[in-house]
């Protein structure tokens, strides 16, 4: 299905919307290169390690897009990520770079027209660069590269909020397989019988590994109301269940999630971003195809909505 475009998303002289070739919901964004070499001419001077420590150059640099975007850019951004229907955008540099302390400045450019980054505890900073590889020793499935990385959504192990997600691509060697696999809650035909079940809305308990370099644990429920409707909370890896009766629940939740017709795979060529809302999208990846040079660098930047 192909969601018509809101009346006034139509095309503008910086930027053209259109429907994302590979998801129902998601729009994608063409930027003017011409607009995109300018923004990046205009940051030239500004270092990446101005932007971890100084918060608010990250909203001077998101002021600076909007500059040679057009002031409703973040608007159309924001309305985008919030409306039910689509709730998710990509867009990129348009070959306009290959640098990556570019990438980082445009990723975080596009992150802070939404709102203020979260502190990602992984990386100490706002932001995380990692890499996926042939071999990997960490704790999670965030950088095995042949497994599927299952649907879930990011900050359950945290307190704070975390409204929107964003990840941009970076490089890509050798790399088959390890799409991105999107699930909007309203495409899960069985997301009805899993929240109305009493476990549903039960709290369950959440605890980072070491990696995460997160102590608190959190309690929150798998499903709750919020300002973006039903909204939910999970990755199967973190959550602790407390008996049998909710690791069923659990198992079966992500079963269901993971067979979903509704779950569709999305490519992401180097220099792109998706950004999507973290409350009723699930995100995951899946596994790539055995390859010992295989090489991909991604960043993540979380954060919430500007109040
Ligand atoms: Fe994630």
């Amino acid at each position: 299905m192909n969601a018509p475009l809101p009346l006034n998303l139509c095309s503008n002289t910086n930027y053209e919307i259109s429907p994302h070739p590979d998801h129902p919901r998601l729009l994608h964004l063409r930027l003017n290169p011409q607009a995109l070499r300018g923004f990046l001419d205009n940051v030239r001077h500004i270092d990446v390690q101005n932007l971890e420590y100084v918060p608010f150059m990250r909203f001077h640099l998101a002021k600076t897009l909007l500059a040679h975007m057009g002031e409703e850019f973040g608007a159309t951004l924001q309305r985008i990520v919030k409306d039910r229907k689509h709730g998710g955008f990509t867009l990129g540099l348009e070959n306009t770079s290959n640098n990556s302390e570019d990438f980082v400045k445009f990723g975080t450019a596009i992150g802070h027209l939404l709102g203020p980054g979260n502190h990602d505890s992984m990386s100490g900073t706002y932001y995380a660069r990692f890499l996926v590889k042939h071999t990997d020793a960490s704790d999670s499935y965030l950088r095995q590269a042949y497994r599927l990385f299952t649907l879930h959504t990011d900050g359950t192990f945290v307190s704070e909020a975390t409204d929107w997600l964003l990840m941009m691509k970076f490089s890509e060697l050798n790399a088959i397989g390890g799409e991105s696999r999107f699930l909007h809650l309203d495409d899960w035909e069985e997301c009805e019988q899993f929240a109305q079940n009493p476990l549903g809305s039960q709290s369950m308990l959440y605890k980072a590994p070491g990696s995460k370099n997160v102590s608190e644990q959190v309690e929150r429920p798998v499903f709750f109301l919020g300002e973006y409707g039903l909204s939910v909370s999970f990755i199967d890896q973190f959550v602790q269940p407390q008996n049998s009766e909710q690791a069923a629940y659990l198992y079966e939740l992500s079963q269901s999630m993971e067979n979903s017709p509704g779950t569709k795979t999305v490519s992401l060529p180097v220099g792109n971003l998706v950004v999507l809302n973290n409350y009723f999208y699930l995100h995951g990846r899946a596994p790539f195809e055995p390859n010992e040079q295989l090489h991909r660098e991604l960043m993540r930047q979380r954060g919430m909505f500007a109040k």
